[in-house]
Protein backbone atom coordinates (compact mmCIF):
# COMPACT_ATOMS: atom_id res chain seq x y z
CA UNK A 1 0.00 0.00 0.00
CA UNK A 2 1.64 3.44 -0.98
CA UNK A 3 2.58 5.62 2.14
CA UNK A 4 2.24 9.04 2.89
CA UNK A 5 2.93 11.17 5.71
CA UNK A 6 0.15 14.10 7.17
CA UNK A 7 2.07 17.36 7.14
CA UNK A 8 0.40 19.72 9.84
CA UNK A 9 0.77 23.69 8.66
CA UNK A 10 -1.76 26.57 9.64
CA UNK A 11 -4.42 24.59 10.84
CA UNK A 12 -4.90 22.65 7.78
CA UNK A 13 -2.80 19.34 7.34
CA UNK A 14 -1.79 17.36 3.56
CA UNK A 15 -0.90 14.22 2.87
CA UNK A 16 3.21 14.10 1.47
CA UNK A 17 3.12 10.74 -0.39
CA UNK A 18 6.79 8.68 0.31
CA UNK A 19 8.18 7.53 -2.60
CA UNK A 20 10.50 4.69 -1.52
CA UNK A 21 13.70 3.45 -3.75
CA UNK A 22 14.73 -0.29 -4.62
CA UNK A 23 17.74 -0.31 -1.96
CA UNK A 24 15.16 1.57 1.07
CA UNK A 25 16.05 5.29 0.43
CA UNK A 26 12.64 7.28 1.42
CA UNK A 27 11.42 10.45 0.40
CA UNK A 28 8.55 12.53 1.03
CA UNK A 29 7.30 13.75 -2.95
CA UNK A 30 6.82 17.37 -2.14
CA UNK A 31 5.63 18.22 -5.94
CA UNK A 32 2.04 19.83 -4.89
CA UNK A 33 3.39 21.76 -1.65
CA UNK A 34 3.53 25.19 -2.90
CA UNK A 35 0.15 24.15 -4.69
CA UNK A 36 -1.76 23.61 -1.63
CA UNK A 37 -0.45 25.33 0.91
CA UNK A 38 2.08 28.28 -0.37
CA UNK A 39 4.85 27.37 0.96
CA UNK A 40 7.97 25.83 -0.65
CA UNK A 41 10.83 24.02 0.64
CA UNK A 42 14.80 25.68 1.67
CA UNK A 43 17.59 23.59 1.43
CA UNK A 44 20.82 25.51 0.37
CA UNK A 45 23.07 23.08 -1.06
CA UNK A 46 20.51 20.90 -1.71
CA UNK A 47 22.00 18.32 1.30
CA UNK A 48 18.07 17.10 1.51
CA UNK A 49 17.02 17.25 -1.90
CA UNK A 50 16.28 14.54 -4.24
CA UNK A 51 16.31 16.20 -7.59
CA UNK A 52 15.50 12.69 -9.80
CA UNK A 53 14.51 9.15 -9.27
CA UNK A 54 17.38 7.47 -11.23
CA UNK A 55 18.79 3.90 -12.00
CA UNK A 56 22.14 4.62 -12.77
CA UNK A 57 24.52 4.80 -9.52
CA UNK A 58 24.27 3.56 -5.85
CA UNK A 59 25.82 5.21 -3.42
CA UNK A 60 24.92 4.27 0.60
CA UNK A 61 28.06 6.99 1.86
CA UNK A 62 27.77 5.77 5.38
CA UNK A 63 28.65 2.13 4.06
CA UNK A 64 30.57 3.10 2.14
CA UNK A 65 28.94 1.09 -0.93
CA UNK A 66 29.19 2.32 -4.82
CA UNK A 67 27.26 0.74 -7.24
CA UNK A 68 27.19 1.12 -11.14
CA UNK A 69 23.88 -0.18 -12.19
CA UNK A 70 23.77 -2.61 -9.73
CA UNK A 71 27.55 -4.09 -9.89
CA UNK A 72 30.19 -3.27 -7.24
CA UNK A 73 33.05 -0.40 -8.08
CA UNK A 74 35.32 -3.20 -6.73
CA UNK A 75 34.34 -5.71 -8.89
CA UNK A 76 34.28 -3.60 -12.41
CA UNK A 77 36.98 -1.74 -11.37
CA UNK A 78 38.91 -5.72 -11.05
CA UNK A 79 37.54 -7.19 -13.90
CA UNK A 80 36.03 -4.17 -16.45
CA UNK A 81 37.74 -1.61 -18.97
CA UNK A 82 36.73 1.99 -18.78
CA UNK A 83 34.63 1.06 -21.99
CA UNK A 84 32.93 -1.96 -21.22
CA UNK A 85 31.69 0.85 -18.05
CA UNK A 86 30.75 3.28 -20.57
CA UNK A 87 28.78 1.29 -21.82
CA UNK A 88 27.30 -0.30 -18.71
CA UNK A 89 26.47 3.40 -17.67
CA UNK A 90 25.16 4.52 -20.66
CA UNK A 91 23.29 1.54 -21.99
CA UNK A 92 22.13 0.38 -18.76
CA UNK A 93 23.32 -3.54 -18.73
CA UNK A 94 26.94 -5.04 -19.76
CA UNK A 95 28.01 -5.66 -23.00
CA UNK A 96 28.01 -8.82 -24.91
CA UNK A 97 31.72 -9.57 -27.28
CA UNK A 98 29.68 -8.88 -30.35
CA UNK A 99 27.89 -5.56 -29.06
CA UNK A 100 31.36 -4.41 -27.19
CA UNK A 101 33.26 -4.74 -30.48
CA UNK A 102 30.90 -2.82 -32.23
CA UNK A 103 30.88 0.02 -29.32
CA UNK A 104 34.61 0.31 -29.12
CA UNK A 105 34.86 0.11 -33.16
CA UNK A 106 32.47 3.13 -33.28
CA UNK A 107 34.76 5.31 -30.27
CA UNK A 108 37.36 4.41 -32.38
CA UNK A 109 36.89 5.74 -35.21
CA UNK A 110 35.45 9.01 -34.30
CA UNK A 111 38.85 10.24 -32.34
CA UNK A 112 39.90 12.51 -35.10
CA UNK A 113 39.06 16.29 -34.69
CA UNK A 114 38.17 18.98 -37.39
CA UNK A 115 41.73 20.08 -38.21
CA UNK A 116 40.00 22.82 -37.60
CA UNK A 117 40.50 22.43 -34.37
CA UNK A 118 44.33 23.11 -34.04
CA UNK A 119 43.72 26.69 -34.89
CA UNK A 120 41.20 26.61 -32.15
CA UNK A 121 43.46 25.15 -29.70
CA UNK A 122 46.23 27.72 -31.19
CA UNK A 123 43.99 30.66 -30.20
CA UNK A 124 43.83 30.20 -26.31
CA UNK A 125 46.82 31.28 -24.59
CA UNK A 126 49.40 28.71 -23.41
CA UNK A 127 48.84 29.32 -19.70
CA UNK A 128 45.16 28.43 -20.39
CA UNK A 129 44.15 25.70 -18.04
CA UNK A 130 43.07 22.14 -19.57
CA UNK A 131 39.55 22.70 -18.39
CA UNK A 132 38.97 25.79 -19.57
CA UNK A 133 40.19 24.18 -23.26
CA UNK A 134 38.20 21.18 -22.62
CA UNK A 135 35.08 23.27 -21.89
CA UNK A 136 35.22 25.44 -24.63
CA UNK A 137 36.36 22.49 -27.06
CA UNK A 138 33.42 20.37 -26.51
CA UNK A 139 30.78 23.22 -26.70
CA UNK A 140 32.59 24.20 -29.91
CA UNK A 141 31.36 20.65 -31.08
CA UNK A 142 27.73 21.90 -31.15
CA UNK A 143 29.34 24.13 -33.77
CA UNK A 144 31.55 21.56 -35.56
CA UNK A 145 28.44 19.05 -35.51
CA UNK A 146 25.54 21.39 -35.59
CA UNK A 147 23.21 18.90 -38.19
CA UNK A 148 23.07 16.26 -35.11
CA UNK A 149 21.84 18.29 -32.14
CA UNK A 150 18.11 17.12 -31.64
CA UNK A 151 17.91 15.60 -27.68
CA UNK A 152 15.23 13.64 -29.28
CA UNK A 153 16.55 12.18 -32.36
CA UNK A 154 18.07 8.75 -31.14
CA UNK A 155 20.46 8.56 -34.90
CA UNK A 156 21.30 11.82 -33.42
CA UNK A 157 21.66 10.90 -29.64
CA UNK A 158 24.22 7.82 -31.03
CA UNK A 159 26.44 9.63 -32.91
CA UNK A 160 26.90 12.51 -30.52
CA UNK A 161 27.32 9.97 -27.38
CA UNK A 162 30.37 8.37 -30.01
CA UNK A 163 31.78 11.70 -30.81
CA UNK A 164 32.13 13.03 -27.35
CA UNK A 165 33.46 9.56 -26.19
CA UNK A 166 35.82 9.57 -28.47
CA UNK A 167 37.13 13.24 -29.06
CA UNK A 168 37.46 13.99 -25.44
CA UNK A 169 40.93 12.25 -24.77
CA UNK A 170 42.06 13.86 -28.00
CA UNK A 171 40.79 17.28 -26.70
CA UNK A 172 42.70 16.86 -23.61
CA UNK A 173 45.56 16.06 -24.75
CA UNK A 174 45.55 18.31 -27.73
CA UNK A 175 45.29 21.04 -24.58
CA UNK A 176 47.81 19.58 -23.08
CA UNK A 177 50.10 19.64 -26.06
CA UNK A 178 49.46 23.88 -26.34
CA UNK A 179 50.22 24.64 -23.34
CA UNK A 180 53.64 22.85 -23.84
CA UNK A 181 54.19 24.48 -27.47
CA UNK A 182 54.51 20.74 -28.64
CA UNK A 183 52.65 19.32 -31.72
CA UNK A 184 49.04 18.00 -31.44
CA UNK A 185 49.39 13.91 -32.50
CA UNK A 186 46.60 12.14 -34.31
CA UNK A 187 45.26 9.29 -32.33
CA UNK A 188 46.01 5.93 -33.32
CA UNK A 189 42.93 3.13 -34.51
CA UNK A 190 45.00 0.16 -33.30
CA UNK A 191 45.45 1.29 -29.53
CA UNK A 192 42.81 1.12 -26.70
CA UNK A 193 41.61 3.86 -24.95
CA UNK A 194 43.59 4.44 -22.25
CA UNK A 195 47.02 3.73 -24.43
CA UNK A 196 45.92 6.18 -27.08
CA UNK A 197 45.14 8.76 -24.96
CA UNK A 198 48.70 8.31 -23.31
CA UNK A 199 50.17 8.54 -27.21
CA UNK A 200 49.05 11.78 -27.33
CA UNK A 201 49.64 13.30 -24.37
CA UNK A 202 53.06 11.73 -23.93
CA UNK A 203 54.15 11.12 -27.62
CA UNK A 204 56.00 13.71 -30.45
CA UNK A 205 56.59 12.49 -34.02
CA UNK A 206 60.19 12.44 -33.07
CA UNK A 207 60.17 9.22 -31.88
CA UNK A 208 57.68 6.16 -31.20
CA UNK A 209 55.93 6.17 -27.92
CA UNK A 210 54.52 2.76 -26.39
CA UNK A 211 52.43 3.56 -23.19
CA UNK A 212 53.83 1.04 -20.12
CA UNK A 213 51.08 -1.63 -19.34
CA UNK A 214 51.22 -0.39 -15.74
CA UNK A 215 50.49 3.18 -16.34
CA UNK A 216 47.71 2.07 -19.65
CA UNK A 217 46.49 -0.03 -16.94
CA UNK A 218 46.19 3.05 -13.99
CA UNK A 219 44.56 5.52 -16.57
CA UNK A 220 41.89 2.95 -17.23
CA UNK A 221 40.95 2.35 -13.06
CA UNK A 222 41.01 5.75 -12.68
CA UNK A 223 38.58 6.73 -15.29
CA UNK A 224 36.50 3.53 -14.47
CA UNK A 225 36.50 4.69 -10.91
CA UNK A 226 35.41 8.52 -11.60
CA UNK A 227 32.61 7.52 -14.47
CA UNK A 228 29.78 8.61 -12.10
CA UNK A 229 28.10 9.51 -9.05
CA UNK A 230 25.17 9.99 -9.05
CA UNK A 231 23.80 13.72 -8.45
CA UNK A 232 26.56 15.28 -7.19
CA UNK A 233 27.82 19.31 -8.80
CA UNK A 234 28.55 18.68 -12.22
CA UNK A 235 26.00 15.85 -12.88
CA UNK A 236 23.51 18.13 -11.80
CA UNK A 237 24.81 21.08 -13.76
CA UNK A 238 24.63 18.62 -16.23
CA UNK A 239 21.13 17.19 -15.89
CA UNK A 240 19.69 21.69 -14.78
CA UNK A 241 21.85 23.10 -18.61
CA UNK A 242 20.01 20.02 -20.48
CA UNK A 243 16.73 20.50 -18.81
CA UNK A 244 16.37 23.67 -21.16
CA UNK A 245 16.49 21.21 -24.28
CA UNK A 246 20.22 22.81 -25.36
CA UNK A 247 21.91 20.48 -26.69
CA UNK A 248 24.31 17.34 -25.09
CA UNK A 249 27.77 19.58 -26.06
CA UNK A 250 26.27 22.26 -24.51
CA UNK A 251 25.33 20.58 -21.34
CA UNK A 252 28.69 18.42 -21.13
CA UNK A 253 31.07 21.63 -21.38
CA UNK A 254 28.76 23.57 -18.68
CA UNK A 255 29.69 19.93 -16.59
CA UNK A 256 33.43 20.20 -17.51
CA UNK A 257 33.05 24.00 -15.72
CA UNK A 258 31.33 22.49 -12.70
CA UNK A 259 33.86 19.69 -12.11
CA UNK A 260 36.89 21.90 -12.52
CA UNK A 261 36.04 24.06 -9.03
CA UNK A 262 38.81 22.66 -5.92
CA UNK A 263 35.61 21.67 -4.06
CA UNK A 264 34.59 19.20 -6.73
CA UNK A 265 37.10 17.59 -9.07
CA UNK A 266 39.67 20.57 -8.86
CA UNK A 267 40.65 18.85 -5.49
CA UNK A 268 42.95 16.34 -7.03
CA UNK A 269 45.28 19.19 -8.61
CA UNK A 270 45.05 21.21 -5.07
CA UNK A 271 45.76 17.64 -2.91
CA UNK A 272 49.37 17.49 -5.00
CA UNK A 273 50.02 21.38 -4.57
CA UNK A 274 48.96 20.44 -0.94
CA UNK A 275 51.69 18.04 -0.74
CA UNK A 276 54.29 19.91 -2.78
CA UNK A 277 53.54 22.80 -0.68
CA UNK A 278 54.02 20.47 2.87
CA UNK A 279 57.30 18.93 0.92
CA UNK A 280 59.32 22.29 -0.47
CA UNK A 281 58.04 24.43 2.96
CA UNK A 282 59.61 21.41 5.19
CA UNK A 283 55.76 22.03 6.97
CA UNK A 284 55.14 19.00 9.49
CA UNK A 285 52.13 16.83 8.49
CA UNK A 286 50.89 17.37 11.80
CA UNK A 287 51.36 21.46 11.84
CA UNK A 288 49.16 21.36 8.13
CA UNK A 289 46.37 19.05 9.44
CA UNK A 290 46.23 22.14 12.66
CA UNK A 291 46.12 24.89 9.75
CA UNK A 292 43.74 22.93 7.88
CA UNK A 293 41.38 22.59 11.28
CA UNK A 294 41.81 26.63 11.95
CA UNK A 295 40.50 27.28 8.44
CA UNK A 296 43.93 29.53 8.02
CA UNK A 297 44.78 30.71 4.40
CA UNK A 298 41.34 29.08 3.72
CA UNK A 299 43.40 25.74 3.65
CA UNK A 300 41.48 22.42 4.15
CA UNK A 301 42.63 19.41 3.71
CA UNK A 302 42.14 18.65 0.96
CA UNK A 303 40.91 15.21 -0.72
CA UNK A 304 39.33 15.09 2.63
CA UNK A 305 35.43 15.66 3.34
CA UNK A 306 32.25 14.64 1.08
CA UNK A 307 29.02 15.42 1.39
CA UNK A 308 27.58 12.05 0.78
CA UNK A 309 30.66 9.45 2.25
CA UNK A 310 30.60 9.49 6.23
CA UNK A 311 32.07 6.38 6.78
CA UNK A 312 34.92 5.97 3.97
CA UNK A 313 34.68 6.50 0.48
CA UNK A 314 35.35 3.28 -1.49
CA UNK A 315 36.98 4.44 -4.43
CA UNK A 316 39.70 6.03 -2.33
CA UNK A 317 40.42 2.77 -0.82
CA UNK A 318 41.30 0.94 -4.59
CA UNK A 319 43.26 4.22 -5.64
CA UNK A 320 45.01 4.21 -2.21
CA UNK A 321 46.03 0.37 -3.13
CA UNK A 322 46.57 1.21 -7.04
CA UNK A 323 48.88 3.85 -6.00
CA UNK A 324 51.29 1.73 -4.21
CA UNK A 325 51.08 -0.72 -6.62
CA UNK A 326 52.00 1.43 -9.47
CA UNK A 327 54.43 3.42 -7.63
CA UNK A 328 55.94 -0.38 -6.74
CA UNK A 329 55.83 -1.42 -10.36
CA UNK A 330 57.46 1.52 -11.62
CA UNK A 331 60.06 1.52 -9.17
CA UNK A 332 59.39 4.99 -8.21
CA UNK A 333 59.94 6.89 -4.68
CA UNK A 334 58.29 9.86 -4.27
CA UNK A 335 58.33 11.95 -0.71
CA UNK A 336 54.42 12.89 -1.64
CA UNK A 337 53.14 9.35 -1.26
CA UNK A 338 54.62 9.65 2.47
CA UNK A 339 53.55 12.98 3.42
CA UNK A 340 50.00 11.75 1.88
CA UNK A 341 49.59 9.09 4.60
CA UNK A 342 51.27 10.65 7.18
CA UNK A 343 48.36 13.25 6.67
CA UNK A 344 45.55 10.61 6.33
CA UNK A 345 47.06 9.03 9.35
CA UNK A 346 46.68 12.08 11.54
CA UNK A 347 43.59 13.08 10.28
CA UNK A 348 41.95 10.13 10.88
CA UNK A 349 42.54 10.03 14.47
CA UNK A 350 41.97 13.63 14.61
CA UNK A 351 38.81 14.35 17.04
CA UNK A 352 38.32 17.39 14.31
CA UNK A 353 37.93 15.29 11.07
CA UNK A 354 36.17 12.48 13.31
CA UNK A 355 33.33 14.24 14.60
CA UNK A 356 33.23 15.98 11.20
CA UNK A 357 32.94 12.82 9.86
CA UNK A 358 35.83 13.91 7.63
CA UNK A 359 37.53 10.49 5.81
CA UNK A 360 40.01 10.75 2.58
CA UNK A 361 37.61 11.22 -0.96
CA UNK A 362 38.20 9.78 -4.39
CA UNK A 363 40.85 12.43 -4.94
CA UNK A 364 43.11 12.21 -2.14
CA UNK A 365 45.30 9.85 -3.30
CA UNK A 366 44.47 9.82 -7.52
CA UNK A 367 47.13 12.80 -7.47
CA UNK A 368 50.22 10.97 -5.96
CA UNK A 369 49.87 8.50 -9.27
CA UNK A 370 49.84 10.99 -11.75
CA UNK A 371 52.02 12.88 -10.73
CA UNK A 372 54.25 9.68 -10.75
CA UNK A 373 53.59 8.60 -14.11
CA UNK A 374 54.52 12.09 -15.42
CA UNK A 375 51.45 13.99 -15.78
CA UNK A 376 51.34 17.74 -14.94
CA UNK A 377 48.90 18.75 -12.21
CA UNK A 378 46.74 20.74 -14.18
CA UNK A 379 45.89 17.84 -16.32
CA UNK A 380 44.42 15.57 -12.89
CA UNK A 381 41.23 17.27 -13.21
CA UNK A 382 40.61 16.78 -17.40
CA UNK A 383 41.48 13.56 -16.56
CA UNK A 384 38.77 13.67 -14.24
CA UNK A 385 36.54 14.49 -16.63
CA UNK A 386 36.85 11.98 -19.33
CA UNK A 387 36.25 9.38 -16.64
CA UNK A 388 33.04 11.12 -15.72
CA UNK A 389 31.92 11.48 -19.36
CA UNK A 390 30.20 8.14 -19.43
CA UNK A 391 27.92 9.09 -16.32
CA UNK A 392 27.40 12.65 -17.56
CA UNK A 393 26.21 11.50 -21.08
CA UNK A 394 23.76 8.20 -19.14
CA UNK A 395 22.22 11.09 -16.44
CA UNK A 396 21.67 13.28 -19.30
CA UNK A 397 19.49 10.49 -21.30
CA UNK A 398 18.53 9.28 -18.16
CA UNK A 399 16.76 12.90 -17.72
CA UNK A 400 15.63 13.80 -21.33
CA UNK A 401 13.82 10.05 -21.31
CA UNK A 402 12.03 10.61 -17.62
CA UNK A 403 8.17 11.04 -17.89
CA UNK A 404 8.37 13.39 -14.94
CA UNK A 405 10.60 15.82 -17.26
CA UNK A 406 10.29 19.40 -16.85
CA UNK A 407 12.97 22.29 -16.56
CA UNK A 408 14.85 22.94 -13.54
CA UNK A 409 14.13 25.73 -11.73
CA UNK A 410 14.24 26.23 -8.72
CA UNK A 411 12.72 28.72 -6.46
CA UNK A 412 13.84 31.61 -4.28
CA UNK A 413 13.26 32.97 -0.48
CA UNK A 414 13.45 36.62 -1.36
CA UNK A 415 14.91 38.56 1.40
CA UNK A 416 15.72 41.79 -0.38
CA UNK A 417 14.25 45.40 0.01
CA UNK A 418 10.62 45.44 -0.31
CA UNK A 419 9.06 48.35 -2.65
CA UNK A 420 11.59 51.22 -3.36
CA UNK A 421 9.81 54.21 -4.95
CA UNK A 422 12.49 55.03 -7.91
CA UNK A 423 14.50 58.19 -7.91
CA UNK A 424 15.72 59.95 -10.95
CA UNK A 425 19.80 60.34 -11.29
CA UNK A 426 19.89 63.65 -10.89
CA UNK A 427 18.11 63.81 -7.66
CA UNK A 428 19.93 60.95 -5.66
N1 LIG B 1 39.34 20.16 5.86
C1 LIG B 1 38.99 20.78 7.03
N2 LIG B 1 37.72 20.95 7.42
C2 LIG B 1 36.75 20.47 6.62
C3 LIG B 1 37.03 19.82 5.41
C4 LIG B 1 38.38 19.67 5.04
N3 LIG B 1 38.72 19.07 3.89
N4 LIG B 1 35.88 19.48 4.82
C5 LIG B 1 34.89 19.88 5.62
N5 LIG B 1 35.42 20.48 6.72
C6 LIG B 1 34.66 20.98 7.88
C7 LIG B 1 33.98 22.30 7.58
O1 LIG B 1 34.79 23.40 7.91
C8 LIG B 1 32.74 22.20 8.45
O2 LIG B 1 33.15 22.45 9.78
P1 LIG B 1 32.15 23.25 10.77
O3 LIG B 1 30.96 22.34 10.92
O4 LIG B 1 32.92 23.44 12.00
O5 LIG B 1 31.80 24.54 10.07
C9 LIG B 1 32.37 20.71 8.38
O6 LIG B 1 33.61 20.05 8.13
C10 LIG B 1 31.35 20.37 7.31
O7 LIG B 1 31.85 20.88 6.07
P2 LIG B 1 30.94 21.38 4.90
O8 LIG B 1 31.73 22.24 4.00
O9 LIG B 1 29.66 21.93 5.45
O10 LIG B 1 30.60 19.99 4.20
P3 LIG B 1 30.02 19.80 2.74
O11 LIG B 1 29.37 18.48 2.70
O12 LIG B 1 29.20 20.99 2.34
O13 LIG B 1 31.32 19.85 1.79
C11 LIG B 1 33.28 19.15 0.65
C12 LIG B 1 31.94 18.70 1.28
C13 LIG B 1 33.04 20.32 -0.29
C14 LIG B 1 33.81 17.98 -0.18
C15 LIG B 1 34.26 19.54 1.77
O14 LIG B 1 34.48 18.44 2.63
C16 LIG B 1 35.60 20.04 1.21
O15 LIG B 1 35.71 21.24 0.89
N6 LIG B 1 36.63 19.15 1.09
C17 LIG B 1 37.91 19.55 0.55
C18 LIG B 1 37.82 19.61 -0.97
C19 LIG B 1 37.72 18.25 -1.59
O16 LIG B 1 38.47 17.32 -1.29
N7 LIG B 1 36.78 18.12 -2.54
C20 LIG B 1 36.60 16.88 -3.31
C21 LIG B 1 35.32 16.19 -2.91
S1 LIG B 1 35.14 14.69 -3.81
C22 LIG B 1 34.68 15.21 -5.34
O17 LIG B 1 33.96 16.15 -5.52
C23 LIG B 1 35.20 14.51 -6.49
Amino acid sequence: MARSAELHLDGRSIELPIIEGSEGERALDIRGLRDKTGYITLDPGYANTGSCQSTITFIDGEKGILRYRGYPIEELAEHSNFLEVAYLLIEGRLPNPQEFDNFEGSITRHTMLHEDFRRFFGFLPKDTHPMAACSAAVGALSAFYSDSLDPHNPRHMEISVHRLLAKMPTMAAYAYKHSIGQPFLYPRNDLGYSANFLHMMFGTPCEPYEADPVIEKAIDLLLILHADHEQNCSTSTVRLVGSSMVNLFASISAGIGALWGPSHGGANQKVIEMLEEIRDEGISAREFVERAKRGEDTARLMGFGHRVYKNFDPRMKIIKKACFDVLEKLGVHTKLLEIAVELEEIALKDDYFVERKLYPNVDFYSGVIYNAIGTPANMFTAIFALGRLPGWIAQWSEMHADPDFKIGRPRQVYTGETLLEYQPLSER
